[in-house]
């Protein structure tokens, strides 16, 4: 479940600027923002509650992921942060899956190592959120079903959960092939190229790539082997509900367009019941 694209320090910190120009976060950031405390499964480097805080975000925010070179870069935002803020911060993850809620109060954000087995929150959130297509990085279904569980758990009465994954339909691994490879700026200037590989057969469920990066500047190539699973909208929904979460609102893009059978995504926010 865990790749180097999130585990290698070297790769991690190309992560954001390889999101640049994300439009999900038009989305997801008012419902972050309407909720008093709200927990980001697979937060990656971050962005989103970052974000979140820096719009005047008042209540609890908390970060889990198993990935501790991007836990890192979201660590490391919240202290730039902090330092032209009177802002707090946790570094809760430096100590394994235990979760502490250090800074100032409600200004902190919790950056929690480790994943959904590993937490056991009750009603302590008011929404979830699940961003950047984490929801694939669930392979197998048992995996999928504790996670679901546990979100729950961790759901007030009625809390919301939300949440994209691409559409099958849609066939986005087509895409990643050299020829759709982008180019971005390392730490240290130096421009890198990162370009995908799907292995075949595939069989658009279930599917592996590699991701290379390449640059000039370094000695040597780095590579990343992935798995993401791909599951369509009754799947999904047939999935929250085994877990006690019911679709309240499903879309087929950011701008909240009706989800059909070529739209890019299934977005979806479900509640728990
Ligand atoms: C594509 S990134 C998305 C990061 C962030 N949510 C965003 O929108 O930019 C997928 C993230 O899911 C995390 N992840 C992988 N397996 C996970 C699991 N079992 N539980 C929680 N997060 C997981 C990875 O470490 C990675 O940070």
């Amino acid at each position: 479940m865990r790749d180097r694209l999130f585990t290698d320090a070297s790769v991690a910190v190309l992560y954001d600027a390889l999101c640049a120009g994300r439009q999900d976060f038009d989305f997801y950031l008012p419902l972050v923002m309407s909720a008093g405390s709200v927990l980001d499964v697979g937060c990656g480097t971050g962005e989103l509650l970052c974000r979140a805080r820096q719009a005047g975000h008042q209540g609890r925010l908390c970060g889990l992921d198993p990935a501790d070179a991007m836990l890192e870069q979201a660590y490391a935002k919240t202290q730039a942060y902090a330092k032209t803020q009177a802002y707090g911060q946790a570094r809760a993850y430096a100590t394994g899956h235990a979760h502490a809620k250090a800074g100032s109060g409600q200004t902190a954000i919790e950056w929690v190592l480790g994943d959904l087995s590993a937490v056991s929150w009750e009603r302590e959130f008011d929404l979830a959120v699940m961003t950047g297509n984490a929801f694939q990085e669930f392979v197998a279904d048992d995996a999928l079903r504790v996670a679901l569980a546990a979100i729950r758990s961790a759901l007030v009465d009625g809390g919301r959960f939300a949440f994209e994954t691409r559409n099958p339909a849609a066939r986005a691994w087509e895409e990643w092939t050299a020829e759709h490879a982008v180019e971005v700026l390392d730490a240290t200037g130096a421009v890198v190229r990162v370009a995908h590989d799907v292995e075949t057969p595939c069989d658009g469920d279930t599917v592996h790539f590699t991701t290379t990066f390449t640059s000039p500047d370094w000695d040597r190539p780095q590579a990343s082997r992935s798995t993401v699973r791909f599951r369509g909208a009754v799947e999904v929904a047939s999935f929250l509900a085994g877990a006690g979460l019911v679709v309240e609102e499903q879309y087929g893009g950011w701008l909240r367009q009706p989800l059909t059978d070529t739209s890019p995504d299934i977005i979806t926010i479900a509640r728990r019941r």
